[in-house]
C-alpha cells in the first residue's frame, strides 16, 4: 500500500529570494498581489499553495489538510523580490503603468513597492521587436552579460540575507525560434556565449545564470529557453528543477477545462476559433508576427494532445483550430477571449458552444508565479532536479521529458500534481477507484 516513507525534504527555513526577469503586468500583479495578502488586506484566490487542501486516505477518513501545512512551503512573509527590466521604472510605477490593480490595492503598499527597483535587462531588439529600452546591460561578450547577472545576483541575495533563490520569467514573448547547433550542449553552449553566437536568446543568458548559480528556473513565456539540450545538461548537473513554459491562462485554460470534458462524453469536434482582443504591453509585443508565431506554436498543441485524434478518428480527425490575437488598446489587461465550438453529437448533428472570457490576464498569471515560485523551490529542497512535469497543469505548453507527450489535460495534470505532493510525504497515491474495490 504505497510508499510510506516519502522523500526527505529540506525545511523552508530563511528568506526566499523571487527574481523575476521582466517586471511588467505580470510581475507587478504578483508582487503587489503577496503584499496585499501578507497585510490581510486581500485573498490569495487561485493559489492551490495558499487555498487549495489535499484528500489522504480514504474518503471516509475525511482527512484534507491544506496543500501548504501539507508540505513544507515558504511562508509569503519570507518571499523577497528582485528583477530585471528594460525600463527603470519601480515596481509602484510599473504596476501603474500595467493598469491591472487600482488604487486600492496599491496605495498601502506603495513605499513597500517603490523600493523594488529592476536592474538593467540583457536585452537584444532583434528578439522582441515592438520593445526598445534604454535600461540595458552592455558587456564585451554574452558570457559577461551573464556574468553581471550573476553579480545581481549575488548581490541580491548578500543585501536581503536570504537562505534560496527562485526564478521566474515574466518577462516579453520573443520571436520564433527552433533550438540550433550551439543548444545541442552545454559545452557549445557556453563556447557560444563568449563568442557572442546570434542565435543566443537573451531569455537563455538568464536561464544559464540563475541555474548556473544554483536557482530552479520557470519559464513563463513561450519562448524556446529551457527547451534545449545544453540548459537541460545544466539543470541535471546542478541538479536543479526546471519548468515551462507559457503560464496557462485565459483563453487556454478554459479550453484545457472544455476539451476533456467534451472528449469524456465522446461528443465530436469540427472546429474550435479562438479569438483575443487585448491592449497591454504584451498584446503589443505580440503584435509583431514573429512574436506571435511564438505564441501561437504554444497555443495549438493543446487540442491535439488532449482529444487524440489517432485514437478516435471519427470524432476528431482533421479539426479545424484556429488561434488569433489582436491588439487593441483600448482593452489595457482586460482581456477578452471568443471561442465558437462546432461540435456534434448522436449520428453526428451539429452543435455550436460559443465561449466569450471577460478575464484579466495578469490576474489570471498572478497566482501561477506564486505556486510555481513555491513549488520549485519545494522540488529543490526534495532534491527533484530537471523538467519538472508535475507542473503541467500551470502550463500551455508543457515540458516533458524527451519521447514522451505531454499532458494537456487540467485535472490530470492536477491529478499528477496533488500525487507528486502524496508521493513526495509517503502517502498512498490517489487513484479514485470506486468505493467497493478500494476506498
Ligand atoms: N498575463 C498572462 O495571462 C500571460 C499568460 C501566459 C504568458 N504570459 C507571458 O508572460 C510574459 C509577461 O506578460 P506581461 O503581461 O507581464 O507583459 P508585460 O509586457 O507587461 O511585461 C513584460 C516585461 O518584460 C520586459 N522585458 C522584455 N524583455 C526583457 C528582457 N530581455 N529582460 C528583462 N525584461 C524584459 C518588458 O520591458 C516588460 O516590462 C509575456 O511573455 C507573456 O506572453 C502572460
Amino acid at each position: 500500500m504505497g510508499l510510506k516513507k516519502g522523500v526527505e525534504i529540506q525545511p523552508a527555513n530563511g528568506k526566499l529570494g523571487v527574481l523575476m526577469p521582466g517586471m511588467g503586468a505580470v510581475a507587478t500583479t504578483f508582487i503587489a498581489g503577496v503584499m496585499n495578502i501578507r497585510q490581510g488586506l486581500a485573498k490569495p484566490i487561485g493559489s492551490l499553495t495558499q487555498m487549495g487542501a489535499i484528500r489522504l486516505g480514504k474518503r471516509t477518513d475525511n482527512n484534507n489538510p491544506k496543500i501548504k501545512e501539507f508540505v513544507p512551503l515558504a511562508s509569503l512573509d519570507d518571499l523577497v523580490f528582485g528583477g530585471w527590466d528594460i525600463f527603470e521604472d519601480n515596481a509602484y510605477v510599473a504596476a501603474k503603468k500595467a493598469g491591472v490593480l487600482t488604487q486600492d490595492h496599491l496605495e498601502p503598499i506603495r513605499e513597500e513597492l517603490e523600493k523594488i527597483k529592476p536592474w538593467k535587462a540583457v536585452f537584444e531588439n532583434k528578439w522582441v521587436k515592438k520593445l526598445h529600452g534604454e535600461h540595458v546591460k552592455k558587456g564585451s561578450s554574452k558570457a559577461d552579460l551573464a556574468e553581471q547577472l550573476a553579480d545581481d545576483i549575488a548581490r541580491f541575495k548578500k543585501e536581503n540575507n536570504l537562505d534560496r533563490m527562485v526564478a521566474v520569467w515574466c518577462g516579453s514573448t520573443e520571436i520564433y525560434r527552433k533550438p540550433s547547433d550551439v543548444h545541442s550542449s552545454l559545452e557549445k553552449f557556453e563556447k557560444g556565449l563568449r563568442e557572442n553566437d546570434s542565435d543566443i536568446a537573451p531569455s537563455q543568458i538568464y536561464a544559464y545564470a540563475c541555474v548556473k548559480a544554483g536557482i530552479p528556473y520557470a519559464n513563463g513565456a513561450p519562448n524556446l529557453t529551457l527547451d534545449t539540450l545544453a540548459l537541460q545538461e545544466l539543470a541535471r548537473k546542478q541538479q536543479m528543477p526546471i519548468s515551462g513554459k507559457d503560464f496557462k491562462t485565459g483563453q487556454t485554460l478554459m479550453k484545457t477545462i472544455l476539451a476533456p470534458g467534451l472528449k469524456a462524453r465522446l461528443l465530436g469536434l469540427d472546429g474550435w476559433y479562438s479569438t483575443n482582443i487585448l491592449g497591454n504591453r504584451d498584446g503589443e509585443v505580440l503584435d509583431d508576427p514573429e512574436s506571435f508565431r511564438t505564441k501561437e506554436v504554444s497555443k495549438l498543441g493543446v487540442l491535439e494532445h488532449i482529444l487524440q485524434p489517432h485514437l478516435y478518428p471519427d470524432l476528431y480527425r482533421g479539426f479545424h483550430h484556429v488561434v488569433r490575437i489582436n491588439y487593441y488598446p483600448p482593452r489595457g489587461d482586460n482581456k477578452e477571449g471568443w471561442d465558437n465550438i462546432d461540435i456534434k453529437g448522436w449520428l453526428g448533428y451539429p452543435m455550436q458552444i460559443k465561449v466569450d472570457f471577460l478575464c484579466r490576464d495578469s490576474i489570471l498569471a498572478a497566482p501561477i508565479v506564486l505556486d510555481l515560485a513555491l513549488f520549485i523551490d519545494l522540488a529543490r529542497r526534495a532534491g527533484m532536479g530537471g523538467i519538472q512535469e508535475w507542473l503541467s497543469f500551470y502550463w500551455k505548453s508543457p515540458m516533458t521529458a524527451p519521447d514522451l507527450y505531454p499532458e494537456h489535460d487540467l485535472f490530470i495534470q492536477l491529478m499528477k500534481l496533488k500525487n507528486t505532493l502524496r508521493y513526495m510525504r509517503g502517502e498512498d497515491l490517489i487513484t479514485h477507484l470506486g468505493n467497493e474495490y478500494y476506498d
